[in-house]
């Protein structure tokens, strides 16, 4: 039988008084990527936040409905939401690496865990450097500003930040909307390697992308989830004609 990491069940959001997600049920199956994909709107973003509960700090936004992590609900009051994130890491649309250098931008992470020894230290960056696949652009130049390096690297540091801390999921919204195709390839070959680690959830615009590395792909409209399974199943038999449409993109 799968393992489900997530199981989102009954997921209502509302933000003020608008209904932005309206029963979203889904679970995700460990070890594998998960691609949420639907027009500008349909509360990918807000999905995908819910999650590793980055809604906290809006007062008008509320959340009705379970996401179990591994059988306990994120969603109660009693998850810290701290310890939460450091199992369940985020990568976001436009790179966010901190103005410090490419090691202390992973050995951020590691630190705040509590790993003390140097040696230790510099092997997991070392290691989390190239399970991003960055360590070969970088590995003479450290101590180099993060902010110096181009969006695509960016983007590889920012996910060997998240994957330095091991987490057990990654959510990832538009990695590679601001990345040119031979970064977004670098990225997605990444992706493929890593879910042997991890299990992946990645928002994607790119419907090729999608098909190129999703295990499941689940298909968002106007705050429903209409339709998700197998990423084959969906782009060549779906089961609702809105999904049809969507993936083959004749929409509107
Ligand atoms: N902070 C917020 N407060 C209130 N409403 C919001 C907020 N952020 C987003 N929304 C609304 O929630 C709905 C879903 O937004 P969301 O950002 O999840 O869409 P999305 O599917 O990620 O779209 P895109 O593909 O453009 O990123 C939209 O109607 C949006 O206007
Ligand atoms: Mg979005």
């Amino acid at each position: 039988m799968e393992k489900y990491v997530l199981q989102i069940e009954q997921l209502h959001l509302y933000a003020g008084s608008k209904h932005i997600l309206k029963g979203i049920s889904m679970n995700i199956p460990e070890h594998q990527i998960v691609a949420l994909v639907g027009p500008s709107g349909c509360g990918k973003t807000m999905l995908l936040r819910s999650i590793n509960r980055m809604h906290d700090l809006n007062p008008d936004i509320r959340i009705e409905g379970r996401i179990l992590f591994k059988g306990k609900n994120v969603l109660d009051r009693h998850t810290d939401p701290v310890q939460l994130r450091r199992q369940i890491g985020m990568v976001f649309q436009k790179p966010n690496p901190f103005p410090k250098s490419i090691f202390k931008n992973v050995e951020y992470g590691l630190k705040i865990n509590g790993m003390r020894h140097s040696a230790h230290i510099r092997d997991a960056v070392e290691n989390s450097l190239k399970q991003s696949h960055l360590w070969d652009e970088v590995k003479e130049e450290l101590d180099k500003s993060a902010l110096e390096l181009s969006g695509g690297q960016q983007q590889r540091l920012c996910l060997a930040r998240a994957i330095a801390v091991a987490p057990e999921v990654i959510l990832l919204d538009e990695p590679c909307s601001a990345l040119d195709p031979i970064s977004t390839a670098k990225v997605e070959e990444t992706l493929l390697e890593l879910k042997q680690l991890f299990t992946i959830v990645i928002v994607t615009h790119n419907l090729q992308q999608a098909r190129r590395i999703a295990d499941q792909t689940a298909f968002m409209y106007l705050g429903e989830l209409v339709e998700y399974g197998p990423t084959v199943q969906m782009f060549e038999q779906p089961q609702q004609e809105l999904t049809y449409n969507y993936l083959h993109g004749h929409f509107g």
